[in-house]
Formats: C-alpha cells, sequence, structure tokens
C-alpha cells in the first residue's frame, strides 16, 4: 500500500516533469529542421552583393587615367623586358586568355624555380584595397613593382628596368605622352600598370542581369545555388559585396604549412589565413585556393562541405550537410557570375 503511493506520486512528478520539460525541448530541437528556410528576395541579395558601380572605384589622387596612360600600361603588362631574361612579363602568369591566371597550381619564375603561391586572377580589383594572399600589398601601383624585383619571379633591379624601358625609343615617347617629360620611373612605370589592371572588370554576367530584373538570365539550378550561397551554405559570411569578398583574411582549414596573413602580422590568430578571392569569372581561374591544390569548382565546393581538411577555430568553417544536388546548384551559380573580359594584345614598341 505505502509501497504504491510511492510509486503513483513518482510517476505523476515524472509525468508533470515531463510535461513542463517536454515542450520546450520539442521547440528547441526539432522545430528548426521543420520549418522551411525562407528564401531571400532579389532585393535582399542586392544588398548583400550586388553589381559594381564604376562611380565607387576610388582612384589615386582620385584622378582617373587617361587612355594614353591605360594603353601604356597595358604594354608594359605584356612587354617581357620587365623579367631579367626577357622571357616573362605579368602576362605570363596573368594571361587574361586563361581567367588572367597561368592555368597551374604554381607557376615559375624567370630563373625557373617554382613560385609559392597559386597565381590569382586579377578580376576587379579596381574596388580592392589589400593585396596578395597574405595582403603584404596596400596598392595596385605598390602591387606592381613586387614581382618585378622579386628574384623567383622576374627578378629586376627597379633602376634596370628604367634603363632598359627608357633606351626605346617607342616608350621615350608614349611615357612624354602619358606622364610629361623624363617620366620613365619606375613609379610611373607601376602606375601605368595599375591603370591598365583597374579595366579588367567584370559586372555583367547572368546574375547582375537577374538581379537588375531580367528573371530569364539564370537557371532554376543557379537561382537555387544563390539562395544556399547566401543561406545554408554560408559562403557570404566571407564572399560578401558586389566582388563577393570581405577583404579580409581567413583560416579554411586547408592542409598547407603556409603561414599566410600570420606571417606578415606575426599574429598567431591569424596562421594559415588567407584573403578572401573574389568569385567574378571564377569558372576561369582553376586551379584554385592560395596554393592551387583544388582543381575544380566541384572540389571546392566538396571541400567546404566537408568542413575543411584540418580542424580550425574558425566557427564560419563546419559541416555543411549539402546534398549532390546542392552542390551541383552552388556550383551552377558560381557559373552565373561569368562575364569574359577580353584583352586584345598590344603593340610593344621594338628596339
Ligand atoms: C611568375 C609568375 C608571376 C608573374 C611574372 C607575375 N605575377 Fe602577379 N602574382 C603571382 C603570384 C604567385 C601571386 C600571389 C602571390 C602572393 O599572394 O603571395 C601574384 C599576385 C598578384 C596580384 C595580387 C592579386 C590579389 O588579388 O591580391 C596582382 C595585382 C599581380 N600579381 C599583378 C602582377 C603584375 C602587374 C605583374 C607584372 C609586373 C605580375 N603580377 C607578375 C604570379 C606572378
Ligand atoms: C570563412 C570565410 C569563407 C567562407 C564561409 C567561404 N569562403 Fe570561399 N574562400 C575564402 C578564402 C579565405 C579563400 C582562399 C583560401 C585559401 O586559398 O587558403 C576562399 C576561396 C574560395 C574559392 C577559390 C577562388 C580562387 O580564385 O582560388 C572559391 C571558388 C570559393 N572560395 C567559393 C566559396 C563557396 C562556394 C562558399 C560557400 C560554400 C565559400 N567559398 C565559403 C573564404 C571563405
Amino acid at each position: 500500500m505505502h509501497n504504491k503511493h510511492i510509486t503513483y506520486f513518482t510517476i505523476g512528478t515524472l509525468m508533470l516533469l515531463l510535461a513542463i520539460l517536454h515542450i520546450p525541448i520539442l521547440k528547441v530541437s526539432i522545430s528548426p529542421a521543420e520549418e522551411p528556410r525562407k528564401e531571400k528576395s532579389i532585393e535582399e541579395i542586392t544588398d548583400l552583393l550586388g553589381t559594381p558601380d564604376l562611380d565607387d572605384i576610388e582612384y589615386p589622387d582620385d584622378e582617373e587615367p587617361t587612355a594614353k596612360q591605360i594603353e601604356l600600361g597595358k604594354m608594359l603588362f605584356y612587354d617581357r623586358r620587365l623579367s631579367k631574361h626577357k622571357t616573362m612579363a605579368c602576362v605570363t602568369c596573368h594571361n587574361p586568355d586563361i581567367g588572367t591566371g597561368d592555368g597551374v597550381a604554381k607557376g615559375r619564375g624567370v630563373e625557373g624555380g617554382l613560385v609559392g603561391r597559386n597565381s590569382p586572377h586579377i578580376y576587379n580589383l579596381a574596388w580592392n584595397k589589400i593585396f596578395f594572399w597574405d595582403g603584404r600589398a596596400a596598392s595596385l601601383e605598390e602591387q606592381a613593382l613586387g614581382p618585378i624585383q622579386a628574384e623567383g619571379e622576374m627578378n629586376m633591379l627597379l633602376e634596370d628596368v628604367e634603363k632598359r624601358i627608357g633606351a626605346v625609343a617607342g616608350y621615350q615617347k608614349l611615357f612624354k605622352e602619358a606622364y610629361g617629360d623624363n617620366a620613365i620611373t619606375s613609379e610611373n612605370i607601376g602606375k601605368a600598370i595599375a591603370a591598365f589592371e583597374r579595366t579588367l572588370i567584370s559586372d555583367n554576367s547572368a546574375f547582375d542581369r537577374y538581379i537588375a530584373g531580367d528573371e530569364s538570365a539564370m537557371s532554376e539550378e543557379a537561382k537555387h545555388g544563390m539562395q544556399l550561397f547566401v543561406g545554408k551554405a554560408a559562403c557570404i559570411e566571407c564572399h560578401s559585396g558586389p566582388n563577393f569578398t570581405d577583404q579580409s583574411f581567413h583560416d579554411l582549414g586547408m592542409k598547407s604549412d603556409d603561414l599566410g596573413r600570420g606571417k606578415i602580422i606575426k599574429a598567431k590568430s591569424m596562421n594559415k589565413a588567407f584573403k578572401t578571392p573574389g568569385l567574378r569569372n571564377v569558372v576561369f581561374t582553376a586551379p584554385y585556393m592560395h596554393d592551387g591544390s583544388l582543381g575544380s569548382l566541384e572540389e571546392v565546393v566538396q571541400f567546404y562541405n566537408r568542413g575543411g581538411d584540418r580542424p580550425t577555430d574558425n566557427k564560419l568553417v563546419k559541416k555543411l550537410n549539402l546534398t549532390p544536388q546542392e552542390e551541383r546548384a552552388l556550383v551552377a551559380f558560381l557559373g552565373a557570375l561569368t562575364d569574359p573580359v577580353i584583352v586584345k594584345r598590344p603593340e610593344i614598341p621594338k628596339d
């Protein structure tokens, strides 16, 4: 009798406890999965991403370059005289015919040695504020003089570049027209190359036409991928803004000994962090990542889906649980960011 009472009491208390606890438990653990994800509107996506605005480009000293300066920069970009043995130009590693890259995981410098990192694409850098995979250059002007002098790349002293270019009659005339008297300086070489690079703009992809109101510009699969990009797959956390980059540095958990940003700012928290690359024209820029270790967009998406290859403190890197169909949709969306930039090979002045 006594025992029975205790049993009833215990069961009653348990039921009561369950009644109190059950509801919140159910609410927390089950309902989010059942609730369908809300799709973002075109307005919301335009706010998060959008089309690059030419008026937002900040030119050095607020001065837009002239057509003559741009054309001169293009010649220098294509001119092998900028490298020690006249065998290599900027275009060797940043070829507009192959996505402004070189198509290989790591290229070779003028002396034949492998370059330490993948040649990045150079599209839409006009809006960019920080350069190189590790952010060690602050302007395109500064950046351009880097590879010319780098022993592992073009291996030239700036004074020798000035002498070599200065000896070409055609360039004497072109520099004068572009920058005035006594203008063949490494500073102006950097300026002209940067002026040309800022014209490598891709801004009329299917995605841009879609957000501008052309419903048929993107396939249903690409639209699905777009929703995943800004939703479930959370790519938008880093690939944000009209050029699909936050211009910041993240460790994605790649297997690589390269310390990246951490080596530049000597901060452990930035070890193995690299700059988020822009994604416009990304279908042309394989192989991918700072070490060129991922050969296709499918491989890149699979890498994100499995939450990287090495544990990292980065909370944004985690298993995404994308289905194969969702992986394909993301790749289709990346394909919708394509608007080729066609560059006609310039006539370079002869000796
Ligand atoms: C041998 C191949 C090679 C040559 C030649 C070369 N580059 Fe590069 N370029 C690279 C590599 C590799 C990187 C990335 C290096 C890094 O981040 O540490 C890079 C980075 C860049 C970047 C930075 C892109 C970004 O998103 O931050 C620009 C701009 C650039 N190069 C322009 C040039 C110009 C201009 C020239 C000629 C003066 C040139 N490059 C010559 C291989 C090359
Ligand atoms: C935590 C920030 C972050 C998130 C989230 C993120 N990315 Fe990235 N992405 C980066 C960084 C940083 C790199 C360069 C990494 C490296 O080279 O080590 C990169 C590289 C890439 C590349 C290679 C581009 C090239 O030119 O080499 C592609 C493509 C890409 N991401 C697509 C995506 C997609 C699709 C998603 C969503 C599934 C995504 N990213 C999510 C930061 C991020």
